[in-house]
């Protein structure tokens, strides 16, 4: 229930872009939240931008369609903004999100993703999708979808961690050479959640560079991040269950950062990864 709610704050403070995914299992609650928002007549649902992931046991070329109309049916939606996939690597297709092996191991499935990106074409030519992306890709599996034979679509976007700590300089500058727009996930530094996160890397909103740039703005470390990341290019899709945190997080919009405090901040890379997808 707490996503419903979130969701419904979101959209009243201001909030379009919903980063969703099948596997969040709170695709129920976000169209609840949009199609009241849109009964209310708060919004229309041309103002809402979805985005939905194909998660990695559906890969097989057939099962890219019916994921993203299961999506669609547990949303109530009629198509999705942006389909991405996932992650570039598959596991096993069937009813296990994990699917392990006797010894606890992850059981990976051989697909190729320029079919998978194939079938991705196929659901946005079906009008299931607006666009199509990727996520979790490096340059070498973006090159691979890029030099595919027959490309149709282009991936318009690639979400990937991205933050003041995980700058991602080269491949947002290969991205950006290819119009692909990087979605950085994670951008104030995840939930510290030990069951997925590598908690050895600093927590990013104590950062004194941060801190010290938000106390001259009268902003804090979290709006700091933020703006460091728009003003760079990367859009930012921040999670927040509170009231207060989703409307503090909107409010990055009047002001803006120096050319001297952006490269103050470009320098507090680490490049440790948070998520390190050890999976
Ligand atoms: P909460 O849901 O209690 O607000 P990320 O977007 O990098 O994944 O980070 C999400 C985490 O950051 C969540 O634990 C969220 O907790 C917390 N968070 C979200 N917004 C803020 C903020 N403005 N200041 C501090 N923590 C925040």
């Amino acid at each position: 229930g707490s996503c419903l709610e979130s969701v419904k704050i979101a959209i009243d403070t201001g909030y379009r872009h919903i980063d969703g995914a099948f596997v969040y299992y709170n695709e129920h609650e976000v169209g609840q939240a949009i199609r009241e928002k849109i009964a209310e007549g708060r919004i229309k649902r041309e103002d809402i931008f979805y985005c939905g992931k194909l998660w990695n046991t559906c890969h097989p070329p057939e099962l890219v369609r019916p994921t993203l109309e299961k999506t669609l049916k547990i949303l109530q939606l009629d198509y999705v903004d942006l389909y991405i996939i996932e992650l570039p690597m598959a596991f096993k297709p069937g009813d296990a999100i994990y699917p392990k092996d006797e010894n606890g191991k992850i059981i990976y499935h051989e697909t190729d993703l320029c079919a998978t990106w194939e079938a991705m074409e196929a659901c946005k030519d079906a009008g299931l999708t607006k666009s199509i992306g990727v996520s979790n890709f490096n340059r070498r599996q973006l090159e691979m979808i890029l030099n595919k034979p027959g490309l149709k679509y282009k991936p318009v976007s690639n979400q990937v961690e991205c933050h003041p700590y995980f700058t991602q300089p080269k491949l947002l500058e290969f991205c950006r050479q290819h119009d692909i727009v990087i979605v950085g996930y994670s951008p104030l530094g995840t939930s510290r959640d030990e069951t997925w996160v590598n908690v050895s890397s600093p927590p990013l909103l104590k950062d004194p560079v941060l801190n010290a740039i938000g106390k001259k703005y009268n902003k804090t470390a979290a709006q700091v991040a933020l703006r460091f990341s728009i003003q760079r290019g990367v859009v930012v899709i921040p999670k927040s269950f509170n009231p207060q945190r989703i409307r503090e997080n909107f409010q990055i919009f009047d002001f803006s950062l120096t050319e001297k405090e952006m490269k103050e901040i470009e320098a507090l890379n680490k490049n440790v990864r948070y998520v390190e997808l050890l999976m």
